[in-house]
């Protein structure tokens, strides 16, 4: 009874916490086509089971009480029975019919999730996991980015793959896992039909950085979409910015844009990452810094980024903020950070 006591109260928090879809993934509450057909095998395997569970139980603890042992004790032993054919004939075969059931369903249900529309309409978002962040690029509009940003109504289809070790995309709202495996591209293909906010995970350990692999995921209209990308593009082939007045009074010091965008080829950041506007920030082994200053978490969704102050901590020490990555504390001192970081939060 006292462990029914300390249930009840676990099992409402559970129940009751399938929060907006950007707090927590949720797995049951479906944005997508392709997470809707998950989450009614889900349902209708968890019904399934339930009822199995109350039957097989309400039976035992019907047994338990109506043939207990009871006073005054029999005095003779009770008739002994061995084996029951039909009995055993049927429970052997109704669990076997349920699975082979579940089976025929859940096969069925795949196959329908593995269809690549042939729509012409069709969004392909080539996704690259590495160590510890992921990539997406957006057909051949040659734009990438480290959020996903997807039109709602459309069908898509994801180019998945890795280039280090076996890492595995997953957006709980929206679909289901599949693994990012080097030197091999796995498909799948889904339509948002809700927009949002939504988050994404690496779903498979892939190193000391796997729990900071997060990505966030912005469902919106068509319309919408389309702006983001020809903003991304526009701004993926922006001059360098004219060297900035004077700084005015009041503002704070050492923060010139300016400066920062000739700091950015000494430090060497663009050995590692694509910076609009720095000549020679081709890099791609880091995150393409387009729209850097737009997001509100950094470093793979590991790092909130809330300001200029986020950034400048992290960029100051990278492997204290998000143990595991690949970015190395250059050993910026304050003022280098801040000239860089006013350069970065142009890059909207
Ligand atoms: Cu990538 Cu875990």
């Amino acid at each position: 009874m006292r462990r029914v006591l300390l249930a009840a109260p676990l099992a409402a928090v559970l129940l009751a916490s399938p929060s907006p879809a950007a707090a927590q993934p949720w797995v049951v509450a479906p944005a997508s086509d392709g997470a809707d057909v998950i989450s009614q095998l889900f349902w209708f395997t968890l019904v399934l089971a339930t009822i199995v569970f109350v039957l097989v139980e309400g039976l035992l603890i019907y047994s338990s009480l109506r043939f207990r042992r009871r006073a005054p004790l029999p005095t003779r032993e009770p008739p002994q029975i061995h084996g029951n054919t039909r009995l055993e004939v049927m429970w052997a075969t109704v669990p076997a019919l349920i699975l082979i059931g579940l089976f025929g369903i859940t096969v069925s249900r795949l196959g329908d999730l593995s269809q690549i529309p042939t729509d012409p309409n069709t969004l392909h978002i080539s996704v690259t996991g590495r160590q510890f962040q992921w990539e997406f690029a957006y057909g051949n509009s040659g734009v990438k980015s480290n959020d996903l940003h997807i039109p709602v109504g459309t069908p898509l289809v994801f180019d998945v793959t890795s280039t280090d070790v076996i890492h595995s995309f997953w957006v709980p709202d929206l679909y289901g896992k599949i693994d990012a495996n080097p030197g091999r591209v796995n498909r799948i293909t889904f339509k948002a039909n809700k927009p949002g906010e939504y988050r994404g995970v690496c779903a498979e350990l892939c190193g000391a950085g796997h729990g900071g692999m997060l990505f966030r995921v912005e469902a919106v209209s068509q319309g919408e979409f389309q702006q983001w990308l020809q903003q991304q593009q526009a701004g993926a082939g922006a001059p360098a910015p004219a060297p900035a007045p004077a700084p005015t009074p009041g503002a704070p010091a050492g923060a010139n844009p300016a400066d920062g965008a000739a700091l950015i080829p000494q430090k060497g950041c663009g050995a590692c990452h694509t910076i609009p506007g720095i000549p020679g920030a081709t890099g791609n082994i880091g995150p393409n810094l387009a729209g850097v200053a737009s997001r509100n978490r950094i470093a793979g969704g590991a790092v909130p980024n809330n300001g200029p102050d986020d950034l400048k901590r992290w960029i100051m020490n990278p492997p204290g903020l998000k143990p595991g990555t690949a970015m190395p504390n250059l050993g910026l001192t304050d003022d280098e950070a801040t000239k860089i970081v006013a350069y970065l939060e142009t890059l909207k």
